[in-house]
């Protein structure tokens, strides 16, 4: 089994550090354009692996596509990532041409690949990638509220004082700090509804939080952040190569499913060997009914863009 990297950047990496210590599959390719990061990044990842146990053969390549024949999946992680105080959605310029490029030299060695999409503004993206690559559907995925679903665990387990893995959360919507919606209804801890436990006000505050968790992490970092986007892609990439069939919000192009047609936006769906095998049209309340629907307009105005 093999999953190709499109980018060797902090999230490239990360991503490949993390399907490596899983044992996901047994090759990975590492390509950047940049000249000896990916080559770097691969020895230093292999000289980690007698340390912690771990045998996964790692490939870097210089924008040389023929080493990512047939993968299973493609991670796009090329693009510039952005700034402190840098809306994900100032991005499309640069990013467009770039994804765009590296769809087409990816799918001329990898026809039936599943592709996973990163690059930001991810929603625009991820349509962007359909786009170039004539695929189904399907076969394109955009990873992002899968990331804002894990910072909403994280604000609820801090909030509550609990182990994150007992909270259950979900998000869907853009991948974006005013167009992403946190799902109330569907937050519990071990089972329980949080909207039995948390007040109102402090269930709101938390929600705050998770809409610019990047945002603040960015504000930190200097950059984009890396461990918890590499750690969602890993999990994505699980579930498409072991056919996991798990249900996860991801950027699917919609054609009338939730009243919304031609965006890619986040929603629940089934997750397997043919990528999205499914989307599941949960009830959402009048209020999240609205928000849905102007997250939709917001990614069409960027779509506008491209
Ligand atoms: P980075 O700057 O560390 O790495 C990007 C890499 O892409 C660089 O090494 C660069 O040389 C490479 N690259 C640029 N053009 C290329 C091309 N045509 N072919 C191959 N490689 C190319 O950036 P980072 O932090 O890894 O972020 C990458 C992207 O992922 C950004 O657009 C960022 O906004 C996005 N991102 C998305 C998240 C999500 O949840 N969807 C979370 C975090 C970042």
């Amino acid at each position: 089994m093999k999953v190709s990297i499109i980018g060797a950047g902090n999230v490239g990496a990360t991503c490949a550090q993390f399907i490596a210590m899983k044992g996901i599959v047994s090759e990975i390719v590492l390509l950047d354009i940049a000249e000896g990061l990916a080559a770097g990044k691969a020895m230093d990842l292999a000289q980690s692996m007698p340390a912690l146990g771990f045998d996964t053969l790692i490939y870097p390549e210089v924008d040389d596509y023929s080493k990512t024949a047939n993968s299973e999946v493609i991670v796009v992680t090329s693009g510039q990532p952005r700034k402190p105080g840098m809306s994900r959605e100032e991005l499309v310029a640069v990013n467009v041409s770039i994804v765009e490029s590296v769809i087409k030299n990816a799918i001329k060695f990898s026809p039936k690949a599943v592709f996973v999409i990163v690059t930001n503004p991810l929603d625009t993206m991820t349509l962007v990638a359909l786009k170039a690559s004539g695929l189904p559907k399907n076969k394109i995925i955009g990873m992002g509220t899968i990331l804002d679903s894990n910072r909403f665990r994280y604000f609820l387990s801090k909030k509550l004082q609990k182990p994150i893995n007992e909270i259950e959360a979900m998000v869907i919507g853009g991948h974006g700090d005013t167009t992403m919606i946190p799902i109330k209804e569907l937050a519990t801890y071990k089972g329980i509804p949080i909207s039995e436990i948390l007040t109102n006000e402090a269930f709101e505050e938390v929600i705050k939080e998770t809409m610019v968790g990047g945002a603040t992490l960015t504000k930190l970092l200097g950059t984009s952040a890396w461990y918890g986007p590499g750690a969602a892609v890993t999990e994505l990439v699980d579930t498409i190569v072991n056919d996991k069939k798990k249900l996860m919000p991801n950027s699917v192009y919609l054609q009338g499913e939730f009243g919304i047609d031609g965006v890619c936006i986040g929603v629940p769906c089934i997750i397997g060997k043919h990528g999205v095998e499914g989307i599941l049209e949960i009830k959402l309340s009048d209020s999240d009914k609205i928000k849905f629907i102007n997250s939709a307009n917001a990614i069409k105005e960027v779509n506008g863009l491209i």
